[in-house]
């Protein structure tokens, strides 16, 4: 049978792609803004066929209708990375988080969580029946390949990315036909703490560094401070807007990338439609599943690898603290360590973590002597090296516990100094 004919013989409404699923099914969503949004909305309309579906996805851009309290029983969400659609949720109890380095989310897929279904949003196939992940490849393309069950909307609007990011006709069971826009991620706030976060990191990154650049204002401010720089490369797990504008204007170009040359190597696209057109069938992105983009051993291939991330607490000790608060937990792990280590097996590498120095309209520092009771520790003392603020860049790594403490004092809000140091002197016996 010819692809064409194969490809039409799947074909079926979303209401008739949706009964595909059983009660007692694992059903895995593809990511973020690779969300099949119109095919998770008809799942979620015929929740009264479904008994206990598990619904596992990461970094959640859709409406999450399966997450709400009307769905308990139907649905069972189990996150290995939360979003405003899925926090509430889990933390009522009626879900739960796996918690999960990311490079390891595919192997979770073929072993310990076998998925039966996989929902994904994929573009039209080209002329010899291959389709493309789009957006989203990290673990959307692996899963599928384990996936006993795949499900595909075909939508004009994904565009056709390029790498280790396609998926045959023939290996697909049903498709649904639908055009639906890529979900557009607003562009961050960039206010004068983000733009001194940005200047400080900025004088971490040298010519012709690789970088990974994390989710949120903080990479996207930094950004802002690189146009000077020349021949940056690029090995990330997602990229925004913020690098679109760099390629422009010749500030990256991987043309001194030792590994992978001339290419950006990502997993996940996350941005408006500027970001998603420049994606579009071109050969300087290698997307691909993040088995390999996030994998430590690839990741320190690359020489002078430069990671930026974020945090939401550190202690004294540079344990940090990046997707709870006290036990609530509000993100995940996603790539910050995988990176982390990645950066530490590479030549030249640096890590950095990067955020403001308070929290809750400056009323909360977020450099404290211990932990909150209950907060993960995403980071730990031992992997951490740079920590900067806008006050400035704590070398964490190879640094004495007490000389820690002081640097981080150092680039702690000021209002917070003065105590953080009482609690300093009282911890490493100076009084
Ligand atoms: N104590 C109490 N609350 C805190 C806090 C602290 N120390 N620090 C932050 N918060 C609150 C904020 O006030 C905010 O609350 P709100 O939603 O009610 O306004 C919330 O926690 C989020 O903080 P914010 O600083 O706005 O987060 P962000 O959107 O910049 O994301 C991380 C920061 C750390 C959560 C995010 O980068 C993350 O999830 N990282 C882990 C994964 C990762 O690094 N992946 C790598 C690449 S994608």
């Amino acid at each position: 049978m010819s692809w064409k004919d194969d490809y039409k013989s799947k074909l079926r409404t979303a209401e008739e792609a949706v009964k595909y699923i059983k009660s007692g099914d694992r059903v895995v969503l593809g990511h973020a803004v690779g969300e099949p949004v119109y095919l998770v909305g008809k799942m979620v309309e015929n929740y009264k066929d479904y008994k206990d579906v598990e619904i596992c996805n990461m970094v959640a851009m859709g409406a999450s209708g399966f997450a709400k309290p009307e769905m308990k029983g139907h649905f069972r969400p189990n996150s290995l990375f939360l979003g405003g659609g899925t926090r509430d949720c889990i933390g009522s109890g009626q879900g739960d988080f796996t918690p999960s380095f990311f490079y390891q989310v595919p192997e979770l897929f073929r072993t310990t969580l076998p998925v039966d279904v996989v929902l994904i949003n994929v573009s039209t196939p080209d002329e010899n029946g291959y389709c493309s992940f789009g957006v989203s490849c990290d673990y959307t393309k692996p899963c599928s390949e384990a996936a006993k069950l795949v499900i595909a909307q075909v939508n004009s609007s994904m565009p056709r990315t390029l790498g280790d990011s396609f998926i045959h006709v023939s290996d697909i069971d049903i498709i649904v036909e639908q055009d639906t826009p890529i979900t557009e991620l607003g562009l961050p706030k960039i206010g004068e703490t983000e733009k001194a976060i940005g200047e400080n990191c900025a004088k971490l990154i040298n010519d012709g560094d690789t970088l990974q650049l994390g989710i949120g204002a903080i990479p996207d401010a930094v950004l802002l401070f690189l146009k000077d720089k020349r021949d940056l490369g690029i090995h990330s797990e997602m990229i925004s807007d913020g690098v679109v504008e760099l390629v422009e204007a010749g500030v990256v170009t991987c043309k001194n990338k030792n590994f992978n040359k001339g290419k950006m190597v990502i997993g996940f696209l996350m941005g408006t439609k500027r970001l998603y057109d420049f994606a579009n069938n071109n050969s300087m992105i290698s997307m691909n599943p993040i088995d390999y983009v996030n994998d430590p051993r690839i990741i320190g291939q690359n020489d002078n690898l430069v990671s930026i991330n974020s945090a939401l607490q550190v202690d004294f000790m540079g344990q940090v603290c990046s997707e709870s608060v006290g036990l609530k937990q509000f993100s995940g792990i996603g790539g910050q360590v995988d990176f982390i280590r990645g950066a530490s097996f590479s030549k030249g590498g640096k890590s950095i973590l990067a955020f403001p120095s308070t929290a809750k309209g400056g009323t909360i520092s977020k450099i404290v002597p211990l932990l909150t009771e209950g907060s993960a520790v995403t980071t730990s003392r031992t992997d951490v090296d740079y920590i900067v603020t806008e006050y400035g860049i704590a070398k964490l790594k190879g640094n004495t516990l007490r000389e820690r403490a002081k640097q981080l004092i150092n680039i702690a809000h000021p209002n917070f100094r003065e105590e953080l140091e009482k609690e300093r002197k009282i911890r490493f016996k100076e009084v």
